[in-house]
């Protein structure tokens, strides 16, 4: 094959994608050193099974699947009506928001659907990318060729970086006046921090007055504690003319697996809820029957505290880690209103040298923080995904390596 024919972008990437060169690594470990248990704490993967309701709800679909008068084919691409309604009332209505179904657009996961929104827009336009961050945002535009070339700080050319770290309390400075997307994440993967109301007050308002959109990743909503924090980006006035908001059943009700999400695009920007739907009815064949019967039960009163429950755990998790870091005399943020908590790292410290330390004399597997742009050096990431015990193990354990 000539390579000319190939998308020259793909070689502006780094090689392989985060979490498949941890993976990696973990192999290469494991096949090394057979004996040991290794404790992950890297990728952001649950472990809980899913809550009774959830079962119950697949079960009683995969049954009416089994008979010719219930029997489903291709459903509607953007979601069937049942669960967009669901959502519309169990995660809108439930705030005081006011958004219709046919603005909901059920997918298999977030990941897809915020590396897929970026098609919509022009090949010219100007991305702001938080530092660190969920590494899909910025490779999606590499991959369409937004991002320009890859400089020697790590940061590619044609992209506007926006620093968050303990020095402006994660809450970032505006973007320059040239940016046309700005992506964000609150909860934040993978600082665990939460942006204020006031930060997305400010970054709604300039986004209006700049004409950019927003692309509002709230993958992590449901493990915010505080009510008065923002769970959705459309708490803010004004959001709805220039935000698109990502949500996921992944890590709120344990679907990373079974895969189930939801995209929104409200009718205040028509053109482009028409070219996502034009887009997912071209590109894509919708959820399944089951998984969706199985999202619906999620707003369930039985699903709610079920889920509720299972989250509360993985919280407890997270208190356990920050606590455990903190008092081997670590300072650490996040994991207050999110499912990962971000370590800093001894002065000096290279956070992918800090991985292979951790993984060899510990046996523990994290997140370096570096992976998630420049911004993330010094820093690593632990999740609370885990199980509990094991997560207790993995603190005994980095608190005799601090030692
Ligand atoms: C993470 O560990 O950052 C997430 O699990 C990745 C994802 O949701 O795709």
């Amino acid at each position: 094959m000539d390579s000319e024919m190939l998308n020259s972008n793909y070689g502006l990437l780094p090689e392989t994608y985060l979490f498949s060169q941890i993976a990696q690594k973990i192999a290469v470990y494991q096949k090394r050193r057979p004996e040991r248990e290794v404790i992950r704490l890297g990728i952001g993967d649950v472990t809980c099974p899913l809550v009774p309701a959830v079962i119950e709800a697949m079960h009683r679909a995969v049954d009416e699947m089994a008979l010719a008068e219930s029997f489903r084919g291709y459903g509607p691409e953007q979601g069937y009506e049942f669960l967009r309604r669901a959502i519309a009332e169990g995660e809108y209505s439930a705030r005081n928001i006011d958004i219709s179904p046919d603005e909901i657009f059920v997918s298999d996961g977030s990941k897809c659907d915020v590396a897929n929104i970026q098609e919509l827009f022009s090949s010219q336009c100007r991305v702001a990318i938080p530092d660190p961050v969920y590494p899909v945002y910025l490779d999606s535009n590499v991959m369409a060729g937004r991002a320009g070339t890859l400089q020697n700080d790590g940061h590619y050319s044609r992209v506007n970086y926006m620093l968050c770290n303990a020095d402006n309390g994660f809450q970032p400075e505006l973007p320059p006046r040239d940016t046309d997307l700005i992506y964000l994440c609150s909860p934040n993967n993978p600082t665990g921090t939460v942006l204020s109301r006031t930060t997305l007050e400010k970054l709604v308002a300039y986004a209006l007055e700049i004409n950019a959109m927003i692309l509002f990743d709230a993958a992590y909503a449901d493990y915010i504690r505080d009510d008065s924090l923002v769970h959705s980006i459309y708490e803010i006035p004004g959001a709805k003319k220039c935000a698109v908001e990502f949500h996921s059943f992944s890590k709120s009700a344990g679907f990373t697996g079974v895969r189930c999400a939801f995209t929104v695009v409200p009718h205040e920007m028509e053109q482009l809820r028409r070219m996502w739907l034009r887009r997912q009815t071209t590109k894509f064949n919708g959820v399944n029957y089951i998984v969706q019967r199985a999202a619906e039960a999620v707003y369930s009163p039985a699903g709610r505290e079920q889920t509720r429950n299972v989250i509360l755990r993985y919280m407890n998790n997270a208190a356990a880690i920050r606590n455990g870091l903190q008092s081997c005399g670590y300072t650490v943020f996040g994991g207050e209103h999110a499912p990962y908590i971000w370590w800093k790292l001894p002065e000096g410290t290279k956070s992918f040298d800090f991985f292979d330390r951790l993984l060899e004399e510990c046996a523990v597997v994290g997140t370096p923080g570096s992976g998630f742009g420049p911004g993330g050096e010094g820093f690593f990431r632990l999740t609370a995904f885990g199980d509990p015990a094991k997560t207790r193990e993995a603190l005994i354990r980095i608190a005799a390596m601090a030692q």
